[in-house]
């Protein structure tokens, strides 16, 4: 039987929802991380980075912005040992200036992907996949990039039919 990993970031705090900030004490890609996991009998691991940003949402797309544009690989909070053992790796995270946060790519190139199918799945504000898929393939040598889907933070926590049928769909 094959072996499901649902990698994700997600970040706590202040974030914009509509057209007000709130403040929040799960963040949507977490919501969504935990529905797949669920739907296809995944392992789950959460990227951390060891410094937390900033809790202000203005002041954390500021950080964001100047790791984005210096290619920033933050350090990680916990490592995952190893992803030998995994054939499915669904990695999430939010759309942060049209990709993911760099802590994804941080874990992501720890790691040889040969023989791993990857699912993409981002959680934004109206970006989209942005221009995560490729970043994303840059960054997993070997792999083989699968389906992928996006989702829009307001309803990532409504989101659990939508994204557990996308999931199992995509190992069936
Ligand atoms: C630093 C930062 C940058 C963001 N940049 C974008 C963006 O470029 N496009 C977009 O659609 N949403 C953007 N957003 C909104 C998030 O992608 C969206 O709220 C996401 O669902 C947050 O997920 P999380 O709660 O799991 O962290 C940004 C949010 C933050 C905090």
């Amino acid at each position: 039987m094959s072996k499901n990993l649902v990698a994700y970031y997600s970040r706590k705090g202040e974030n914009y929802f509509g057209g007000s900030i709130r403040s929040v004490a799960k963040g949507n890609t977490e919501y969504v991380a935990e529905y797949i996991a669920e739907a296809v009998g995944a392992d789950i691991f959460e990227i951390e980075t060891a410094e937390k940003y900033p809790d202000d949402y203005m002041r954390c797309t500021e950080v964001a912005k100047s790791e984005l544009k210096n290619k920033a690989r933050p350090g990680l909070k916990r490592e995952l040992g190893s992803i030998a053992g995994y054939d499915n790796i669904f990695v999430c995270g939010p759309c942060w200036w049209g990709t993911y946060p760099m802590a994804v790519f941080t874990f992501a190139e720890r790691f040889d992907w040969s023989g791993k199918k990857i699912f993409a799945v981002m959680t934004h504000e109206g970006s989209g996949m942005g221009s995560s898929e490729r970043d994303l393939r840059d960054s997993c040598r070997g792999a083989e990039m699968a389906d992928s889907i996006a989702i829009s933070g307001s309803q990532a926590q409504s989101s659990e039919k939508t994204v557990s049928d996308w999931a199992k769909k995509c190992l069936g």
